[in-house]
């Protein structure tokens, strides 16, 4: 939004505001904002803070769709506050809550924990093979006393032969790695009203692009994780609102069909 806006006659919004202190009841406070067609509904809480309500509180970073922090419900479809301009609601105005399906810490900043738990059961990170157990039928090792070689005698890892994967292994998952974690399809998925311990899409699609990539080994403990658990990718019922919620293009709804077929041997 530009700086001069709040010194020259400009359209104002109706924007309301869902705020709530720790312990207490939401309550609705609305402001009028002056826009133009730049303005972000982040530029709209900022102007709020700026020139009405100093203790409004909500998160923000990067200010251009990378970082995920800044996400609210307009309207009660969950967006990207920084992405979102304000203009197409000049005659209906915009209602500004807190994500859905997390706990309000004070008015629009919402508490992570739960989301990040559930992102982590899933060991979003590059897995190694599963270890081989011991075979205990065989003679302990006899280890002879060698000669300690000097640095330059270790072979260097073949980063090469590890790393290198062609553009189609990369194609295979290169659209789930574009997740930023802004928790949208989290907000707007209907399973998690009824199932609160849903793993959830973003999760879920997050395991799928690490089972995807050509590297990993990990397929079978995310198996586990997601399959063995009743709550894990079982409550889907394929509504698509994840997908289309997502702002990165990210397709969490095929990730999980995908991985429910897996589940069933298809
Ligand atoms: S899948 Fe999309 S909507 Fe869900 S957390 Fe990732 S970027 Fe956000
Ligand atoms: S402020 Fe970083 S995504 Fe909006």
């Amino acid at each position: 939004m530009s700086d001069d806006l709040s010194g020259e006659a400009h359209e104002t919004l109706r924007v309301t505001v869902m705020r709530q202190e720790p312990g207490q009841a939401p309550r609705e406070e609305t402001f009028d904002v002056p826009f133009d067609d730049r303005t972000s509904v982040l530029d709209a809480l900022d102007w709020i803070k700026d020139h009405a309500e100093p203790s409004l509180t909500f998160r923000w970073s990067c200010r251009m769709g990378v970082c995920g922090s800044c996400g609210v419900m307009v309207n009660g479809r969950p967006v990207l506050g920084c992405e979102t301009t304000v203009a197409g609601y000049r005659t209906s105005g915009i209602t500004v809550g807190p994500m859905a399906h997390a706990a309000v810490q004070r008015d629009l900043a919402v508490d992570t924990d739960e989301f990040l738990a559930k992102l982590r059961g899933v060991s979003p990170w590059m897995l190694p093979p599963p270890a081989e157990p011991p075979t205990l039928t065989e003679p302990p090792t006899v280890v002879e006393p060698v000669e300690t070689p000097g640095p330059t005698a270790v072979p260097a890892l073949d980063v090469l032969a590890v790393h290198t994967q062609t553009p189609g292994q990369v194609e295979a998952y290169r659209g789930l790695s574009q997740c930023i974690d802004c928790m949208l399809c989290y907000a707007a998925c209907p399973v998690l009203d009824d199932v609160a311990g849903f793993t959830g899409p973003a999760a879920i699609a997050t395991a799928r692009r690490w089972d995807l990539d050509s590297r990993d080994q990990g397929n079978e403990v995310r198996m586990v994780a997601l399959a063995e658990n009743e709550e894990g990718i079982w409550p889907c019922t394929q509504v698509g609102a994840c997908t289309r919620a997502c702002p990165k293009g990210v397709d969490p709804a095929r990730a999980i069909r995908d991985a429910q077929r897996e589940a069933m041997g298809g």
